[in-house]
């Protein structure tokens, strides 16, 4: 048959069909080499390698676009530069899109931009997780006002699925201008270090407007959201690594708000083996001495095994997921190895958009706290810390899933109120025999309530130092310890290290019926 021929048979029309579609997957030789060439894939392969072998069914494969302007009629490649459709990853249902790069840049336009709404609308009605991977240079500029409205109507269907469905955003290509607020919508966001950059206005034009100079990796690179600006909550090595992520993540989440998160067999042997008596040996004798949390995390999850996220920002606070007797639980840590596990803005934000997703998900939340306090200084105070911090708070005392906390150390303060405390509503609280539950550490409290006392012995002329060391004692024998709250119920028992995964598991159990219902006001009102 003829290219140029119409095909008359049914032969002849499989065989033309045969061939559009042959060539609407190949796509252009040399973009798709480009594409290669950069250490990227295209938009198939790369769906091919998330989903599950043979599992992709394609939806709206020959759209096209209908411009005039800018010579656009004689380029109206089938699909329009994004692959949409259902798959399964694990045999579980996904929906999926991809920004094809080697079409139009990947940019999105009127007609691919209903593609991706109508696959943001099949997942909600499926109520199963949406995978969008982002390669593009945003809003088609040949179209004007089509292209920016699809945008927002993105946007509404990412709103609409928040809490509802997981939405997992891969970075691997440029996601720039518009195009980076639906990323931002999404619950996690995944970079390829080195191939991916996500900003509103590139370098270019910040150096028109604003004359600074700067380069992509650094403004909008998949470090610098990972570590810096927290967009972005795990940094690939490469786009397998960050494919098998996605596959990982999405192993520990139901596919919607309703539904269970998949359970892995795994009954737990709850004596006491050498994992959990190393625990008793974990925490130094000195306050002031860091240990790995992960320590205690781990020993608690099912083999040990625990996906962290957001992990290169706000290190002092420890974010992810582990199962526990097989069930998905989320984990919130204080790190005393970095800025001694203190709360700042970041830390707060970081922990406070966890919680929240876990709650959503209906993902048990275990918490364990080491926390000296907020972190104190003028760029936290001016930073907005009273309002960001505010968020964690607000993001436990409406969490109503099973909610267990383990103080193993310091709780001080208002980080001791905002980690998950009992009086905000947590299910369980436990504290290790070396918890110190207290309103601060003994430095500052003896320098406060001594104070007169310090100042009449300076004055007196003796040793103002042992008199401090003599109080500060007294202080941490009278107050630093978990009995004064045990004594008052704000913590449930006291437990020794060793005891912390049976009584976690304990708890869980305990706790899975747990049911609150729904406040019947529209929605609060988190400090934003
Ligand atoms: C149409 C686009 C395009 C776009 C890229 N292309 N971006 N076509 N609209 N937005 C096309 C290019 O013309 C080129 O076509 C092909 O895609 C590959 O692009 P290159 O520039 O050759 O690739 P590269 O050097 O890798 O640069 C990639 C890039 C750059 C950094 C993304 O293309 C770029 O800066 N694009 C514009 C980004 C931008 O400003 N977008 C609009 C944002 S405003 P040919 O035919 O030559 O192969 C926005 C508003 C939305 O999104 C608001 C919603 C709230």
């Amino acid at each position: 048959m003829s290219e140029t021929s119409v095909p008359r048979t049914t032969a002849d029309r499989i065989a033309a069909f045969e061939d559009r579609r042959r060539a609407a997957h190949a796509g252009s030789e040399r973009a798709v080499e480009n594409q290669h060439k950069r250490g990227k894939q295209t938009a198939r392969e790369r769906i091919d390698q998330l989903l599950d072998d043979d599992s992709f069914q394609e939806i709206d494969e020959f759209v096209r676009h209908h411009s005039t302007q800018f010579g656009m009629q004689a380029n109206r490649p089938d699909g329009d530069g994004v692959v949409c459709g259902l798959g399964t990853i694990d045999g579980r249902t996904v929906a999926v899109f991809a920004h094809d790069f080697t079409v139009l840049g990947g940019s999105l336009a009127e007609a691919n931009g209903r593609k991706i709404v109508k696959v943001q609308e099949l997942a909600l009605k499926l109520g199963c997780p949406i995978i969008g991977i982002n390669d593009s240079g945003g809003a088609r500029i040949q179209e004007g006002v089509g292209s920016i409205a699809l945008f927002a109507e993105i946007f509404r269907l990412n709103v609409a699925s928040s809490g509802v469905i997981p939405q997992i955003s891969l970075i691997m290509g440029p996601s720039a201008g518009g195009a980076v607020y639906s990323p931002a919508l999404t619950d996690f966001t995944i970079m390829v270090d080195g191939t991916s950059h996500m900003y509103i206005t590139g370098p270019d034009v910040i150096r028109t407007v604003t004359g600074e100079d700067v380069g992509h990796e650094e403004l909008g690179g998949g470090r610098t959201h990972n570590s810096v600006s927290g967009n972005a909550h795990y940094l690939a090595a490469d786009e397998s690594d960050a494919l098998n992520f996605v596959c990982d993540l999405i192993s520990f989440l139901p596919s919607n708000n309703l539904d269970e998160a998949p359970l892995v067999h795994a009954p737990a042997d709850l004596t006491v083996d050498s994992d959990d008596e190393a625990l008793d040996a974990l925490m130094p004798d000195s306050p002031a001495q860091p240990y790995d949390i992960l320590d205690v995390v781990t020993t608690v999850l099912d083999a040990g095994e625990f996906l962290e996220v957001s992990e290169l920002f706000a290190p002092n606070v420890v974010t992810g997921f582990g199962r526990v007797e097989g069930r998905s639980v989320g984990i919130i840590a204080n790190q005393p190895m970095q800025l001694a596990g203190t709360l700042d803005i970041d830390a707060s934000e970081k922990a406070a958009r966890f919680v929240r997703f876990c709650d959503a998900f209906n993902l048990p939340i275990l918490t364990f706290v080491d926390v000296p306090g907020f972190l104190p200084g003028t760029d936290q105070e001016l930073g907005g810390i009273i309002r960001r911090g505010a968020k964690l708070i607000y993001a436990y005392g409406e969490a109503t899933v099973p909610l267990i906390t383990l103080i193993t150390r310091k709780a001080y303060g208002g980080a001791y109120c905002v980690m998950g405390s009992k009086q905000l509503g947590a299910d369980l609280n436990l504290a290790w025999p070396s918890a110190q539950i207290a309103v601060m550490g003994a430095q500052g409290a003896a320098n406060i309530v001594h104070r007169k006392t310090l100042k009449a012995v300076a004055d007196a002329g003796e040793d103002v130092d042992a008199k401090r060391e003599e109080l500060i004692q007294e202080y941490e024998d009278a107050l630093l310890n978990p009995y004064l709250a045990a004594e008052e119920g704000y913590i449930d028992a006291v437990i020794a290290p060793r005891e912390t995964r049976e009584r976690i598991v304990r708890g869980l159990r305990a706790l899975a019926n747990k049911h609150v219902e729904a406040s019947s006001r529209k929605h609060g009102n988190i400090p934003l």
